[in-house]
């Protein structure tokens, strides 16, 4: 737990140049929880407002006067904050630096100057489509240029964008576009990644045929691989014709601090994914100041975060915090083994990056090859790591500072979620000694604690439920559409305080170490998927009874997705049927919800109130039949020993 051997001290050459010390951190987080309004009035003050806050934070968890609110009177315009504001000091840097899938074509290199322009005309052209302020505008793009002005150009006129992962099948985008009764969508031809290519149009056409989104009035297509698409006129337009003769200037929309700036759907325990809603100035205040802090950015970092813009890691740190920063950031349409596993490598020296976040999973595909891939390539320009989305394991830790980093870069292991906006904890490399595995501190302002199932608040070294008993300015505000889900899934658990879903032990330093969810989600690769999504699409298929999901150790993914399925009456498995119904989730959901295994279950075990023991088929997916625990609450107990001995394959 706290063997020192596994502590890595504060570099003090890093110490001596960061922008926080020890001291620094200690005093100035003290400050933050004494004096949340002078604290966060003082950072709110890095942004360009319109009109500025004179009322900092409005918060109350209580359940009779529940609200949350940063800035509440202030004004100000986000995509203002990360273009316009640049232009007369920065107007030539590179904000974006974009390397394509194919490393042989040449990268792009754009700049603020030409970030706003882009960003205006696409502005101008949504508002003669007639999209104003309020409208939702869904963005399904690839991992190109067009993604960011996309966002930025919704932020400008005031319209909330509602990013769809390119991995979404065609019901996975209906659902979030229905849901969000989106009046435009953003797409491209195709996708590329990896050398393949992804259907991006014709998965729009599809989701558009199905019920509830009627609400779309036009999309705009990217020419982006240049294939044939279906143009269905007049409601399909072509990006360069809507762009075409729009003046490089546009008004930007006065945001009041709590309207929306976007909306980011998430699996949760139940149901459908829900509609994240995060607002103007709290979000932003909060995506730069802890970009700027966490990474400590200085003036001529090349920043490479390689998550896509379809999770909330890309909007707040490809997009929204490093713009907001005039920060010089990389966005990478490729994958890290294409076209070899040194790619990652190849692209930091090709573009001297100098801070690099990725996910433990990548570095654990990464290890497989060995250090050779890595090792020929000098790697030099590095001076901070870091890690998001899930536990990174120690031996991954190890390899990414021993081996990535040739032992010279701290790393930074950063907890959050799309609900926080931002992160939460994480160590700051100047200020907080690491140890491999441990998300470590709370940030300025965050106020983490561990309580027991009852609520009980856990003191010291303690295991528990993460909660967090204070807000932050970049905390969502609701979930769209439905603020009674909002409070029930995140407040009512342990009332007073917002309850992550995720466990944690606290070890005798203070450190935090986050044990993974508590709830039925599961984090495949970084990716949430709801347990309730990969069944309800399983028991769509027409042989299909019922079906179980549960998540269980994969060695590359973090988790797996072990789904139990029990077939209806005169339907016999076979290895075809398995395959068929991986297949169909993968169609209803998109591949990143494929099952990894899928195993017959001719019952489920269940209570005698007929509650699916989901304890227990953790345990058999784990291949650990000997800790089944407590059985005796089973209607019928017979369930268990079958499927115990199909997974031995008895
Ligand atoms: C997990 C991604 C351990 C956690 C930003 C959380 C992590 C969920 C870490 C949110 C980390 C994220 N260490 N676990 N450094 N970062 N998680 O919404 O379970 O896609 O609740 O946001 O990922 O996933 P989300």
């Amino acid at each position: 737990m706290s063997n020192p051997a596994s502590v890595h001290p504060v570099d003090p050459a890093f110490a001596a140049n960061s922008r926080y010390t020890r001291e620094e951190y200690e005093r100035q987080y003290a400050e933050s929880v004494r004096d949340p309004d002078a604290f966060w009035g003082r950072v709110a003050e890095r942004l360009d407002w319109f009109k500025p806050p004179t009322k900092i934070k409005n918060v109350s968890y209580d359940l009779s006067d529940f609200r949350i609110k940063w800035y509440e009177d202030g004004e100000l315009n986000v995509s203002v904050n990360c273009l316009d504001r640049h232009l007369a000091a920065r107007g030539d840097k590179t904000a974006l630096l974009f390397e394509r899938d194919d490393p042989n074509q040449p990268a792009e290199r754009i700049t603020y100057r030409d970030l706003h322009a882009r960003a205006c005309r696409l502005a101008n052209a949504l508002r003669n489509l007639g999209v104003g302020k309020g409208d939702r505008v869904t963005i399904y793009l690839p991992m190109i240029p067009e993604a960011v002005v996309a966002m930025l150009a919704c932020a400008r006129i005031g319209a909330i964008h509602t990013v769809v992962f390119g991995g979404f099948a065609p019901n996975s985008i209906a659902d979030r576009i229905a849901d969000s009764a989106s009046k435009l969508v953003i797409t491209s031809d195709e996708g590329l990644r990896g050398g393949k290519k992804i259907a991006l149009k014709a998965n729009v056409d599809a989701a558009l045929k199905l019920p509830g989104t009627n609400s779309v009035e036009t999309v705009i297509v990217v020419r982006h691989t240049g294939a044939a698409v279906d143009m269905q006129m007049p409601r399909d337009r072509w990006y360069d014709a809507v762009v075409e003769g729009q003046p490089d200037e546009c008004e930007p929309e006065r945001m009041n601090a709590e309207d929306p700036l976007f909306i980011l759907y998430t699996s949760g325990s139940t149901g459908k994914p829900k509609g994240v809603l995060h607002t103007s100035a709290g979000y932003l205040v909060y995506a730069a100041f802890t970009h700027e802090a966490v990474f400590d950015l200085r003036e001529d970092d090349v920043y490479w975060c390689t998550a896509d813009v379809g999770w909330v890691t890309g909007h707040s740190y490809i997009v929204y915090g490093p713009l907001a920063n005039g920060a010089t950031a990389l966005v990478f349409e490729g994958v890290p083994n294409y076209p070899d596993v040194s790619r990652f490598w190849n692209v930091i020296d090709k573009h001297q990056v100098t801070i690099f976040y990725t996910a433990p999973t990548a570095i654990r595909a990464l290890m497989r090859d060995g250090e050779e891939p890595v090792k020929k390539t000098s790697r030099q320009s590095l001076r901070l790591l870091g890690t998001v989305g899930e536990p990174i394991n120690p031996e991954a830790w190890r390899w990414y500072y021993d081996v990535v980093g040739d032992g010279r870069c701290p790393i930074v292991d950063t907890w959050w979620q799309t609900e926080t906006g931002g992160i939460l904890i994480t160590p700051l490399a100047g200020a907080i000694d690491l140890k491999p595995g441990s998300a470590s501190k709370p940030f300025f302002g965050v106020q983490p604690a561990l309580v027991d199932a009852n609520g009980q608040v856990l003191d010291g070294e303690a295991e528990g439920n993460l909660v967090l008993t204070a807000s932050w300015p970049g905390q969502m505000r609701t979930v769209y559409g439905d603020h009674q889900r909002f409070i029930e899934t995140y407040f009512k658990t342990y009332p007073g305080n917002y309850f992550t879903g995720d466990g944690c032990r606290r070890d005798a330093d203070g450190y935090y170490w986050i044990t993974g969810r508590v709830d039925d989600v599961i984090n495949v690769s970084g990716h949430r998927i709801g347990t309730a999504e990969v069944e309800s699409a399983l028991v769509l298929h027409p042989k299909v009874a019922e079906a179980a999901v549960v998540g269980f150790p994969h060695e590359l993914k973090g988790q797996g997705i072990y789904a139990y399925v029990t077939l209806i009456a005169g339907e016999a498995p076979s290895e075809e049927l398995r395959k068929e119904l991986v297949a169909w989730v993968r169609k209803e959901i998109g591949p990143i919800a494929t099952p990894d295994h899928l195993q017959w279950a001719p019952g489920l075990p269940k209570t005698r109130s007929g509650k699916i023991m989901r304890r227990i088929l953790r345990k058999i997916a784990e291949n650990a039949p000997d800790q089944l625990g407590d059985t005796s609450t089973l209607a019928d107990p017979s369930v268990v020993e079958s499927l115990v001995n199909e997974r031995l394959g008895k």
